[in-house]
């Protein structure tokens, strides 16, 4: 097992252990890449979901937040192209039987290149020490330039392979690669077929009269098809934005790795509609501003880059993802899309109504175009998390668990303890929890030695820890740990809220974008 697989197994373990996420149904043995929220991973999510509403929403006066139904008129995913071109790539070990992506194990094959290339550069920064400077060893080293070469070629075949429709190739590809089973080394593969990744379903009663619909496969046509409604009761001007977050359901060919590639999952998206010939800018600007929304949580500017698709989505005409470095490698956390007027045209065209923006300024109707930022909330939840988890050594030799969340996402603020169970400790403790729970989710913990619920509060991701003693009878003070520093401090009951919501507050967090 590399030490990979085994921080991601960590992380896996201490979501359930902690009360974040539980596999669906698990009494029944669980449903393959469906995942249930438990009481801290709801609040993390929601917390998650709250920072991207303010920044996205309420933070910009022209972008308004909606929330469409998932059930919309099959129509709708005729003229988004859905029904046609939603597809993935499949192949199928004869041997093995075991179905994948054709397009993820060659992408898996030039990860594999990728990690050789990362060790060549850990090997060569060994080496050379300070001197060492990366982007030239990149650039000249023999090695490492016929690695990348490798992938560059391999991944540009495969887009245009793939973007002509030639599943031939791609089948050929995954041969002259001698690309085998993962799971058995078998390389008998099947041809390489189409699956459409949307799941139906029926509305109506009657099975003669059932309409058959489709769980939506992304939020977005919920916008496009509301775009003239919110436009004329919003009044907004173009440029302006339409958001909303929810549910969207994939058949996904191989789910895995945990929340990353669920059935059902939610995203959050934008829609920014904008004039015809401005997509250029606006595309680069809201990829810039997106990277700095994540950046403001503080999770290290290493861990992210852009990747610009070589192979455009049927509706782009420019897009790009921004990776994370999960703990099994970078991958795609969100996607910028430039859509052009695909959507908004092929509604006109399929509902017959007009879907035009007339421009005062320049006294014309358009069709507007459309840059999208579009971000799945579980992977958020997933970068975040796998982030956070961290084993600290500290001074004294022994080891402590502590899952580092930004506090503006900890779903638990503050942990409030008694120092011991008796002489009226617990019911100032009591006191202080009433007071705080107005502003923040706070919890009560008496139980086992004040180190314990240190530990126990670590692992748990709450920034604060307040514990009453003897003292506080006297003096009024409780003292206050944090959980990144340890530091503990001496401070005034009535002082605390401030102190919580100076360090967790939106506002503080935001402003660093
Ligand atoms: N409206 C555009 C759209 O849906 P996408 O790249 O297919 O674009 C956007 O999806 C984001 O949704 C991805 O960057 C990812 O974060 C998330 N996402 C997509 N499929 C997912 C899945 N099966 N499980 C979890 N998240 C997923």
């Amino acid at each position: 097992m590399t030490n990979q697989d085994d921080q991601f197994k960590k992380v896996i373990s201490h979501a359930k252990e902690y009360g974040y996420v539980f596999q669906s149904s698990e009494i029944y043995d669980g449903l393959s890449a469906v995942y249930d929220y438990a009481q801290n991973g709801a609040e993390l999510k929601k917390n998650i979901r709250e920072y991207w509403w303010k920044a996205m929403v309420q933070m910009n006066e022209n972008i308004v937040g909606i929330d469409a139904a998932i059930f919309m008129h099959p129509t709708t995913w005729k003229a988004s192209g859905h029904v046609d071109a939603f597809n993935d790539p499949l192949i199928d070990n004869k041997d093995s039987k075991k179905r994948y992506r054709a397009d993820v194990l060659i992408e898996d094959y030039c990860a594999k290149i990728e990690a050789k290339i990362d060790k060549e550069v850990e090997k060569a920064a060994k080496r050379f020490g300070d001197s060492f400077d990366k982007a030239q060893f990149l650039a000249t080293n023999t090695r490492v330039v016929e690695y990348q070469e490798k992938i560059n070629t391999t991944l540009s075949r495969m887009a245009k392979s793939l973007e002509r429709e030639d599943l031939a190739d791609v089948k050929a590809l995954i041969e002259e690669l001698e690309i085998a089973d993962p799971l058995t080394g078998s390389r008998n593969w099947t041809d390489v077929k189409q699956f459409n990744l949307m799941f139906g379903t029926k509305l109506g009663a009657s099975a003669e009269n059932a309409m058959d619909l489709y769980l939506r496969p992304e939020t977005a046509q919920g916008i496009f098809v509301n775009f003239l409604n919110v436009q004329k009761t919003s009044r907004l001007k173009i440029p302006f934005g339409i958001a909303q977050t929810g549910k969207a359901f994939r058949n996904e060919i191989v789910a895995r790795q945990f929340i990353f590639r669920m059935r059902e999952f939610e995203q959050m998206e934008m829609q920014f509609f904008i004039k015809p010939g401005t997509q250029k800018e606006w595309y680069e600007q809201w990829k810039e501003t997106r990277l700095k929304w994540h950046l403001s949580l503080g999770m290290g500017a290493e861990n992210y880059r852009f990747h610009d698709h070589e192979k455009l989505a049927h509706y782009a005409d420019a897009a790009a993802d921004i990776e994370f470095k999960f703990p099994f490698g970078f991958k795609e956390l969100e996607g910028i899309h430039s859509r052009t007027d695909f959507d908004l045209s092929q509604h006109e065209k399929f509902s017959g109504k007009k879907l035009q923006y007339f421009d005062h300024e320049d006294n014309s109707s358009y069709v507007p175009y459309v840059v999208e930022t579009s971000i799945g909330l579980d992977r958020m939840f997933l970068a975040v998390f796998s982030n956070s988890l961290k084993e600290e050594t500290l001074e004294d030799g022994s080891t402590r668990t502590v899952l580092a969340l930004p506090s503006v996402l900890a779903p638990v603020k503050a942990a409030v303890f008694p120092l011991v169970k008796k002489d009226g400790l617990p019911e100032i403790a009591q006191q202080i929890v009433e007071e705080l729970k107005w502003d923040f989710n706070v919890v009560y913990d008496e139980k086992d030695a004040v180190g314990r619920r240190y530990r126990r509060q670590d692992a748990n991701g709450t920034p604060f820890c307040i514990t009453v003693d003897h003292d506080t009878l006297e003096d009024n003070m409780v003292t206050i740990r944090h959980r990144d520093s340890m530091q503990q401090e001496r401070v005034k009951m009535d002082a605390l809220r401030d102190i919580i919501k100076q360090d967790v507050d939106m506002r503080s967090w935001l402003m660093k974008m």
